[in-house]
This record gives C-alpha cells, sequence and structure tokens, in this order.
C-alpha cells in the first residue's frame, strides 16, 4: 500500500512511524512533512490545505490511501474533493467535520441527541453574553464558535475575568470570524480525559485512552495551548467507564451524524470531563489529537495502514486493536513566546543524544533545516516520548530525553503525569 500522510507537525510523525510499522505498507510520503518525518517518508512541496494540490499528487503518486492530520483539509472539504476523484482518504467529509468547526453546531447536536453535555447559551453579542453569564453563573466558560488552534476558550472565574473575557471576544474580537458566535457554558468539574475511536460510519473501534496537558503552566496554569504533554494510556478512567463512554457519547454520536446525513469516517475525537454525574463531552474533534497521537500510537500493537483502509471504505469489523501493556509519556518542547507568538529561527542541539537513550522518541513539528542545522520553526517543536512499564518509568524516560535537548528560548512543563500519579497515590500506573 501507499500511503500519504497530510500535514507537518509530531502528530503526523508520529503517523508517519506507525506506518512504517504496519505490514503490507511499501511507501510512505508526507505534505508538506518536517525534517522528522522526511528521514521516514518522502516529502512532497504541498501544503495540506491546497486540495486539488493536494488531491493531484495522490493521483499522480497512485497513492492507495491518503490520511488526514490536522482539521483544516477536512473542514475545507477535502473528503468531497477526494471522493469526487474516486480517491481513497481516511478522514470525515467536510459536512461530518462540522462537529469540530463549529462549537455552536456540536452543542445543538449533543442536545439534540440527548448526548451529555454541559449547560450552554449560544449569544452574539456583549449584552447577551452578560445576560448568559448570569444565567449559567461563574465559573462559565466562553468559547468561539469556530475553528481557533484550541485557544478560543477562556474560564471565567471571576467578575474580573469576565469583564475580559467580554472585551476579548466583542471588543478586541481576539477570535475574528470564529467569535462570531460564542458559547457561554457552565463549567464542568472532574478529571478531563481524551477518548478517541475510528469509525467507518457505523461500527466503531476504539483507541487507547490519553490525557492531554492543555494548559501552558505547571499544575494547569496559564493560557491553553495546543497541548503540552500527554500520556496513555489515561488510567484515572474507572473500570467500566469506556463501556460508558461508548454507550452514552460515542455510538449515539455516530448514529446522529449518519441520522443527519452526515455519516462519520474517520477518527473521532471526544474531550470529556469525568463528572460526578458520569461523562459529559467538552468538545469534539474531528481528527487525531496532538499530542495524544504521539503517545498513543507508541502502544499501538497493530496495523494502522490497514484499519485506516478499512475505516475509509466502510468496512471496518468490530475486532478491537492491540497495544502493548506499557504506557508512554509525551512532553512537548516549545518555543520562547509561545502560544502568543512563537520565535523562531533558534538552532536546537541535543536530539540525536535524546534518541540515543533506551525508549526515548522524538517526533518533530515546528523544525526546519539548515545548512545541516536543525532550527525551530514554530510555536511546538518537538515532542519528546518516553515508554515504561509503569507510567512512572515512562515520565524518566521522556523527561531524560528532554533533558538532553536545548534551544535558545526552550521551555516546556515538567509535570506531564503528576497528577495523574497523584490521584493514583501509591501506584506508579502500571497499565
Ligand atoms: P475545548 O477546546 O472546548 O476542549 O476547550 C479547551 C479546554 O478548556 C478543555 O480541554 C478544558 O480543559 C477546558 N474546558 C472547555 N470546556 C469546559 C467546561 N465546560 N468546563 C470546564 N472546562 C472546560
Ligand atoms: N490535544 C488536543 C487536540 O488535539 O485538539
Amino acid at each position: 500500500m501507499r500511503v500519504l500522510v497530510l500535514g507537518s507537525g509530531a502528530r503526523e510523525h508520529a503517523i508517519v512511524h506507525a506506518l512504517r510499522r504496519s505490514n503490507g505498507v511499501s511507501e510512505v510520503f508526507a505534505a508538506p512533512g518536517n525534517p522528522g518525518i522526511a528521514q521516514a517518508a518522502d516529502l512532497l512541496p504541498v501544503v495540506a490545505d491546497d486540495l486539488p494540490g493536494v488531491a493531484e499528487a495522490a493521483s499522480d503518486l497512485r497513492i492507495d490511501l491518503t490520511i488526514v492530520g490536522p482539521e483544516l483539509p477536512l473542514v475545507l472539504g477535502i473528503g468531497e474533493e477526494f471522493e469526487r476523484r474516486g480517491l481513497r482518504l481516511f478522514g470525515p467529509s467536510r459536512d461530518a467535520a462540522e462537529i469540530e468547526a463549529s462549537k455552536v453546531f456540536a452543542k445543538e447536536f449533543c442536545q439534540r441527541h440527548g448526548i451529555p453535555t454541559g449547560d450552554a447559551v449560544v449569544v452574539r453579542n456583549r449584552d447577551e453574553a452578560a445576560a448568559a453569564a448570569h444565567k449559567i453563573g461563574l465559573p462559565a466558560v466562553f468559547k468561539a464558535d469556530g475553528l481557533a488552534a484550541g485557544k478560543g476558550v477562556l474560564i471565567v472565574r471571576t467578575k474580573d475575568d469576565l469583564e475580559e473575557a467580554l472585551d476579548a471576544f466583542f471588543v478586541q474580537r481576539r477570535f475574528g470570524d470564529a467569535g462570531d458566535k460564542v458559547l457561554v457554558e457552565e463549567c464542568l468539574v472532574g478529571n478531563e480525559v481524551s477518548y478517541m475511536v475510528i469509525s467507518d460510519g457505523s461500527e466503531v473501534v476504539p483507541i487507547a485512552t490519553s490525557h492531554d496537558y492543555k494548559r501552558a503552566g505547571d499544575g494547569d496554569e496559564g493560557p491553553n495551548t495546543g497541548g503540552m504533554g500527554a500520556h496513555s494510556p489515561a488510567l484515572v478512567i474507572p473500570p467500566g467507564t469506556s463501556r460508558l463512554i461508548l454507550d452514552t457519547i460515542v455510538r449515539p454520536t455516530i448514529e446522529g451524524m449518519a441520522a443527519e446525513g452526515r455519516e462519520y469516517r474517520g477518527v473521532l475525537y471526544v474531550g470529556l470531563m469525568m463528572t460526578t454525574a458520569g461523562p459529559q463531552v467538552l468538545e469534539f474533534n474531528c481528527r487525531f489529537g496532538d499530542p495524544e497521537t504521539q503517545a498513543i500510537l507508541l502502544r499501538l500493537d497493530d496495523n494502522l495502514a490497514e484499519i485506516a483502509r478499512d475505516a475509509a471504505d466502510g468496512a471496518l469489523d468490530t475486532r478491537t486493536l492491540e497495544w502493548r501493556k506499557e504506557a508512554v509519556a509525551c512532553v512537548v518542547l516549545a518555543s520562547k513566546g509561545y502560544p502568543a507568538g512563537p520565535r523562531k529561527g533558534d538552532e536546537i542541539t541535543g536530539v540525536d543524544e535524546a534518541l540515543a537513550l533506551p525508549g526515548v522518541t522524538v517526533y518533530h513539528a515546528g523544525t526546519r533545516s539548515e545548512g545541516g542545522r536543525l532550527l525551530t520553526a514554530g510555536g511546538r517543536v518537538l515532542s519528546v516520548c518516553g515508554r515504561g512499564a509503569t507510567l512512572l518509568e515512562a515520565l524518566e524516560v521522556a523527561y531524560g530525553g528532554v533533558h538532553k535537548i536545548q534551544f535558545d528560548g526552550m521551555w516546556y512543563r515538567s509535570d506531564i503525569g503528576r497528577d495523574t500519579l497523584r490521584t493514583l497515590g501509591s501506584s506508579d500506573g502500571r497499565p
């Protein structure tokens, strides 16, 4: 099978890496990729959201399967573009990707289908937002309707936060058109879990659980980011919860989308809060999570290419995926100024030293190579992953790798997994 991966982040590097371990995959291409991906795939000089460009490349290169990493090509309709040309794509259609593209659609969809989620009001201006915050009560969560790279969410705890949020959304218009409609949502309390499945439109195959660290600072302080680290499995999910999530959230979502003429094929990512009233939906994404995927796919002991092909063909059987009984931790190294305004062009050293450590994998994201040197080229620069028999061991391995790598302005969270270990008490987190 000749496979093309779209995107240029650490998630896509992890996907390419998993494809390289899949029997039956003869060639892997990536568009546009990055210097890390270039070591495992042939790079094509096409950006992922150039839909005709990508489709032409897939056709010219006789690609059997294209896997889409980021949401933008999906939201722009790459599914429809490939379908029109008779090309096989793993990822939902534009209509199905609406579940990520519009938080208002996702919320109203949950309400229509009785899928558990926090109460929310849709508002369009400052006065409506202030009234909604009064009705919902503080703390409340303000969410821009459209895509905002994980940054369009503000948690409003105090009256000062409320003034700031009203100002950010409706005066500064910090989220542009994505903030034309805003959800004012009840603030849910509990452990946050990322739950992903692969679906072919009707069948569902669960992917291993994971926990994502979205806030910039240790102790979950600071602004939201695209994700600063992750570990898999999530470990804090009590036994039986996976079934509960499948029965009350995932299956009703896949069935509801089909019933609304938005058949869902691809990865469905559900961000959940494990509340005392059970799991509730925070958000849906229409693709693999980043950085969760970096942690998850290292545990996959199965054939990613086959499962993606079968899902794309609507021919997923009900088999389950095989996972290694080990933990993986992922720590994201970010550049100075991320998430607000990341600096670029700093030289990165030590990646090979990190890779030489047993159990360490380094996935590239915002990097570029120039004259034999590796430079930073974005906010999230590298994902450093460690494998271990327990979460504690995986974290030690991952941070061992982190300590080998350097660039000016490099920063990272030093507490990935710590909350999970605290919740587990005396256990080291053995999957
Ligand atoms: P979202 O993009 O909707 O997942 O929001 C980003 C982050 O904000 C989530 O990962 C949560 O940590 C937090 N968040 C979103 N919605 C809520 C909510 N209703 N209650 C509490 N936290 C939330
Ligand atoms: N890590 C969250 C996301 O991929 O949206």
